[in-house]
This record gives C-alpha cells, structure tokens and sequence, in this order.
C-alpha cells in the first residue's frame, strides 16, 4: 500500500481558497514551506484539505520525534484539559511540572546535580540560558559560531548567524561574540585553535557562556570534528565560563542518544531543549547545574505560559514512549538505512557532494563546483519542490539554502521510509535530469 497520493493539483482547490482568505488578514513575511494546508496528521503522514497524503520528513519542523497526535499524549492531554488548562507555575504550582522535571534531569544525569526550567519556545530557552549564565557568573559576553541559529527574538536573532532573512532590518543585541566554526572545505581549524581563537576575540574573564549547538541545525547539519566539543569543555572550564548546548533542534534522540552532545561524552553547564519536548504543544525547557540556578534570585526567571500543564503533561507521554518504544534505537536503525540511501544518491547524482549527520539527523549538500565548494542552492530547492509535489515535504538548510535535512518522525515506518527516499531519489533525478554518474575511465 502506497503512503502518499497526490489526487489534485499541488495545491488543491481548497487549498488554494484558503491562500486567498490568509492573503486578506495573515501577516505576509509568516509565509510556509507548502502551499498546502494540513486537515490531519497520523505518524509520519499527513492529508492535506484536498484529500492529497503526504509524508512528512520536517516533521514540523523537528517538533514530532514522536510523529503527529500519538495515542497515548493525545489522553493525556484531554485528561489534563479536563481537570485545568492553566495555574501559572509561579502562582499555584502542579505535579506534572515536577515530575517532568524529576525526568528531564534523570536524562541529563552528570557529574552536578541537575535542575530544569519551563519556558515556552527555544528562543525563549535560550535568553534564559544566557540571563542564568550571566547571572550566576556575573560576566555579559556571550560566544557563538558561525552557522550558528539559536532563535529569532532580539538575543537569539544576534546569536544566530544568517543576517537574511533573519536579521536584516532588524538590528543587534549587544555583547555577543561570533567565532568560526570547523570546517574542512572552509578552514584549517582544529580544535585545538579553539583556545586561540577564544582569546583574539573576546577577554575570556568578560564571558558568561559559549552556546552551541551540538550538531547544527538551521546551519546544515553540520558536525564538530572529533574533540571539538571536548575541546571547548575544557576551555570553557579553563576559565570559568559555562558550556550551553542548545539542542532545541539536535535533542530529544534523532541522533541515537537523547542529547546529542552525549554522542561525544561531554556533559554541558546547561542544555536548552524545545522542539520536540512536548510533541508539538509550545514548551521548552532549561535543564542543567542546579547551583547555577540556585546563584539566581527568586522570581528572577519565569514566563506566565512556561511550563503549561497541557506541555507539561504531554511531555512526560512523549518522554514514556521513546523509552517504551525504543526510539534511539530506532534512531540508529532508520539512520543507517538513510545514510546508505543517500550514499548512493552522492554516487549517482553529481550535484550531491556530501552526506552528513549523526543518527537519523541527517543531509544531502548540493553543490556546483567541487573545486570551490560552491553552493548549488537552485538545485536544491527544485528538489524540495519536485519531492513535495510527488508527496515527500523537505526542509531546506544551510547559509545558502543548499542543503536538504531529514528532520522526520522516528515513528515512521520502514514502508514509509523506503517510499520516500524513492520519492527524493526521483525527485534529485527530475531536478537535476542527471545522466548517473560516469565511472572513472581507467589509466
Ligand atoms: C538550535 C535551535 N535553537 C533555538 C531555536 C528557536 O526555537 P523556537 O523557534 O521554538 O523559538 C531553534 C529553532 O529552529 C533551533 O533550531
């Protein structure tokens, strides 16, 4: 049985009413991915309001690990909903915070004694991360890496790298520091130039924290070469100042682990967590030291939404179910038939140069010309478009657009996945009309 049908037109007629109406009073720069719109979504599928089926490897944007409405969070919330939508954490506390605190930290276990906070979206996360840094450090400067996206309110826009469209127009927050991030088509740097570059840019005593991203993910999945991130652990402690890994888009167990930091054994002053965390309801999430929380005085931090018992109480579902199902296992698993798949495509496609990623986390970078490494941003995006009007909807990634990431629901079948990377493997051959590669005439 086939997952996708395309039955219309991409999009559909009803589809295409709605565009008209959301042109009259939707705020135009909030555009979409597809012109077409959701009526539901099941797993890694969903039907569009014309009938048409889609596989869905953004997964929302990287918010469905656990894949649209599963079973078990959907009772959950109702049974929430039912006895009360709100309190405010900080004015009548309730148990599903605490609990879903008490796992969070489990999974964070270190060497320090873990503590967590609610917010409601990464960006969100973020500013708190870096208020908590500065404030149980008492320093201001922030450090941040090329490629970097950490967000889009006034901070975590400075900390993102891309200036359009994100931040063109819109101006900077002050005292944030951008270093270069490792890269072999790009430059010479090793992780042992970390130390260096640290201190060309910035005084180490005025910095509060260097935020990463364990693997990048706006940036195209880039990543760290082997002992970076210990690297810039040991440095950081060096000094004082605090390590946040921002796995607001790497977390949550795309990569086999539910950190992907834990990929390289280094355990970070804090972590900053969304996305997935409560499988498509707002909630986001500061887990980390608890004496960098304790330096901070009452009330200091909070938000009126953080932490709502509907997230609250969604997340501790989504939390049982990649442990009862096994999803980092299944992390692996899916990772390794995407990565042989797109292997092939790397052999048989020129314009695809590189595969990369960690687990199921993975991308396909399109680029014209090996010699300069430039990027090959018309092809991608054909691509994307050609995938999704044949049934498979593609995120885009990377400074340049030239990069298609697999964000997809680790729930996903292996009959949906195979159908898909048929679907991205004819799409590549659309876009680009390749003749499969020569083989190399022999000297
Ligand atoms: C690594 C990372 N940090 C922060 C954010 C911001 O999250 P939000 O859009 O929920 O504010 C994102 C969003 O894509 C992200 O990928």
């Amino acid at each position: 049985m086939k997952h996708t049908l395309i039955k219309t037109e991409i999009p559909g007629p009803e589809s295409k009413a709605l565009s008209a109406r959301r042109k009259v009073s939707s705020a135009s720069p909030m555009d979409s991915l597809a012109p077409f719109y959701i009526k539901k979504g099941f797993g890694a599928a969903i039907e569009d309001v014309d009938g048409n089926r889609f596989l869905d490897f953004t997964g929302g944007w990287g918010c469905l690990v656990t894949g649209y409405s599963p079973e078990s969070v959907v009772r959950a919330v109702k049974a929430q909903a039912e006895n009360f939508l709100h309190s405010d954490f900080t004015v009548i506390p309730y148990e599903p915070w605490v609990q879903l605190s008490e796992m969070l930290a489990e999974k964070a276990r270190g060497t320090a004694e873990k503590a967590v906070a609610f917010f409601n979206s990464g960006a969100e996360a973020v500013e708190n991360a870096v208020k908590i840094a500065r404030g149980a450090t008492r320093r201001r400067s922030i450090v941040v890496f090329e490629g970097a996206f950490h967000g889009r309110t006034l901070l975590t826009m400075t900390m993102t790298h891309r200036p359009m469209p994100y931040k063109y127009l819109f101006g900077t927050a002050p005292d944030v520091y951008r270093l270069p991030y490792p890269n072999p088509r790009k430059n010479k740097y090793a992780a042992e130039d970390f130390e260096k570059l640290l201190l060309e840019n910035v005084c180490p005593e005025d910095v509060a924290a260097v935020v990463i991203e364990p693997i990048q993910g706006e940036g195209g999945f880039n990543v760290p070469p082997e002992g970076f991130l210990k690297e810039i652990r040991r440095v950081t402690s060096k000094y004082g100042i605090l390590m946040v890994a921002d796995e607001v888009q790497s977390g949550y167990g795309r990569t086999g682990k539910f950190f992907a930091i834990q990929n390289w054994g280094v355990e970070p002053d804090l972590i900053t967590l969304g996305k997935s965390i409560a499988g498509g309801l707002p909630l986001s999430a500061v887990v980390g030291d608890k004496k960098l929380f304790d330096a901070l005085p009452k009330s200091s931090i909070g938000s009126t939404y953080g932490g709502n018992p509907l997230g609250c109480a969604a997340a501790i579902e989504i939390i049982k179910m990649i442990d009862e199902q096994k999803l980092l296992e299944r992390a692996v698993y899916l990772g390794k038939i995407i990565r042989k798949r797109f292997e092939g495509f790397k052999g048989k496609y020129p314009a695809i140069k590189e595969v990369r990623g960690v687990g199921a986390m993975l991308a396909i970078e399109f680029i014209k010309d090996e010699e300069s490494w430039s990027p090959d941003t018309e092809t991608c995006q054909k691509v994307i478009q050609e995938a999704r009007d044949n049934g498979v909807i593609l995120a885009g990634a990377g400074l340049h657009k030239n990069v298609i990431r697999l964000l997809l629901p680790l729930v996903i079948t292996d009959e949906q996945l195979v159908e898909g990377l048929d679907i991205i493997d004819k799409a590549i051959g659309t876009a680009t009309k390749a003749q499969p590669r020569k083989p190399k005439a022999k000297k």
